[in-house]
C-alpha cells in the first residue's frame, strides 16, 4: 500500500502528523504495511515551487493507491490570479485523478449532539450520506473569465455545464450507496429555474428505474437548505451537484457539532481516492496545537475503506474516535462551557491508546 500524504496549509502539518501516528498505529495492530510519501500542494507549493499542484507531486502520485490531504489556503495567496491560487491545486488533482465523487458523511458521534446549535433531538443519531459530483457544474464549465463588453464595462462569466455521462456516473454512486444503507435518496437540484438541473432530475429519475428498491425523491436546493436544518433526519443519502454540494455540506456540517470532525472521500470510480477532512486550512488556529485532528483522522479510515479494502482497519479507527469521544475527551472547537479543551497531539494520543 502506498500513500501520498500532502499536509497542505494552515493547520494541514499539525492534522497530517497526528493522522499518520493512528495509521502507523493501526498498520501495527493489524500486521500490515503502509508506505507514505509526502509531498506539496498548495501555497507552500506555490512558495516551494511557484506551482500549487508541481510536477513532483504528480510524479510521486503515479506510484501511489491513495492520497491523504491536509487543507489548502491562506490569506498570504489570496492576492493571486485564480490561476495561481492554493485552491488551484486541489482542483487540478481532482481533475487529474477524475476524482468525479466526493462521499461526505455527516454523522453525530455519540455524546457530540450537545454540541451542536440545533436541539439534541433534532440531531441525535443523525447519519446522512451527502454525494457531490465533483468534475462538473461551475466549477470547471466553459466559457468562463472577466470579460469587458462593447461599451468598455466589465462582466464575469462562469457556466454550470452537466452531460447526461456525468449526472448519470454520479447518480450511479448514490442509487449504490442508499442500497447500502436506508434506501432513501433525495436528489437536489433548482429545475424550476436552471435547465441543467431539468436534464439531472430526467437523468435521475432515469436511474431510479433501474433501483426500485430505492425511494428517490427531489427537492429544489433552497429548500433542501432549510430542511436540513428544520428535519435533518428526513435524510439518507442526498445527491447534488458540484456547486450546490459546496454549500450543503459546509451547511450540514454544523449539525455534527462541529465541522472538525467530518472527513471526505472522493472517489475515480476505479479505486483511487483522495482522503481529506471538510474543513479547510484555518490559518487562523495553525500553529497552536489546537485544531480537531478527528476529521483528518476519519479521513485516512475513509481510503483503508475505500481505496486499501482494509474495512476492519477502518472500523479500528472509527471505533477507537468514537469512544474517545464517549469519554468526554474534546478538543477546542466541540467544548462547551464546562469543558475542558486538550491539544491536537493529546487527541491524537487519546486515539492512538484507544486503539491498543
Ligand atoms: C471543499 C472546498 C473546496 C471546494 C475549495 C478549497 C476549492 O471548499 O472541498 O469543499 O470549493 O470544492
Ligand atoms: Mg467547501
Amino acid at each position: 500500500m502506498n500513500v501520498l500524504c500532502l499536509p497542505g496549509d494552515g493547520v494541514g502539518d499539525e492534522i497530517m502528523a497526528v493522522a499518520r501516528r493512528v495509521l502507523e498505529q493501526v498498520v501495527k495492530k493489524f500486521d500490515t504495511s503502509l508506505n507514505c510519501v509526502e509531498g506539496k500542494i498548495g501555497g507552500n507549493a506555490i512558495d516551494h515551487y511557484g506551482n500549487p499542484l508541481p510536477d513532483e507531486t504528480l510524479t510521486q502520485l503515479s506510484s501511489c493507491q491513495a492520497v491523504l490531504l491536509g487543507a489548502v489556503g491562506g490569506a498570504q495567496w489570496d492576492h493571486l490570479p485564480a490561476e495561481q491560487r492554493p485552491e488551484k491545486g486541489l482542483l487540478r488533482l481532482r481533475q487529474k485523478m477524475e476524482l468525479f465523487a466526493n462521499l461526505r458523511p455527516i454523522q453525530v458521534l455519540e455524546g457530540c449532539a450537545p454540541s451542536s446549535p440545533l436541539k439534541q433531538e433534532y440531531v441525535e443519531g443523525l447519519d446522512i450520506m451527502i454525494v457531490r459530483e465533483l468534475l462538473g457544474g461551475m466549477y470547471y464549465g466553459e466559457p468562463r473569465g472577466i470579460y469587458i463588453d462593447d461599451k468598455g464595462e466589465r462582466y464575469g462569466v462562469n457556466s454550470v455545464v452537466y452531460t447526461e455521462q456525468a449526472i448519470r456516473n454520479i447518480g450511479e454512486v448514490a442509487f449504490r450507496l442508499a442500497t447500502q444503507r436506508q434506501k432513501r435518496l433525495c436528489s437536489v437540484d433548482k429545475a424550476n429555474v436552471l435547465e441543467v438541473s431539468r436534464l439531472w432530475r430526467e437523468v435521475m429519475d432515469d436511474l431510479g428505474q433501474k433501483y426500485p428498491h430505492v425511494q428517490l425523491s427531489h427537492m429544489y436546493v433552497d429548500n433542501a437548505a432549510m430542511q436540513l436544518i428544520a428535519d435533518p433526519k428526513q435524510f439518507d443519502v442526498l445527491v447534488t451537484e458540484n456547486a450546490f454540494g459546496d454549500i450543503l455540506s459546509d451547511l450540514a456540517s454544523v449539525l455534527a457539532g462541529s465541522i472538525g470532525l467530518l472527513p471526505s472521500a472522493s472517489l475515480d470510480g476505479k479505486g483511487s481516492g483522495l482522503y481529506e477532512p471538510c474543513h479547510g486550512a484555518a490559518s487562523e488556529i495553525a500553529g497552536r496545537n489546537q485544531v480537531n485532528p478527528l476529521a483528518m483522522i476519519l479521513s485516512t479510515a475513509m481510503m483503508l475503506r475505500h481505496s486499501l479494502q482494509r474495512q476492519d482497519m477502518a472500523q479500528a479507527i472509527e471505533n477507537a474516535v468514537q469512544s474517545v469521544i464517549a469519554q468526554g475527551y474534546r478538543t477546542q472547537d466541540l467544548c462547551r462551557q464546562h469543558d475542558t479543551p486538550i491539544s491536537t497531539e493529546r487527541m491524537g494520543d487519546m486515539v492512538i491508546d484507544a486503539l491498543q
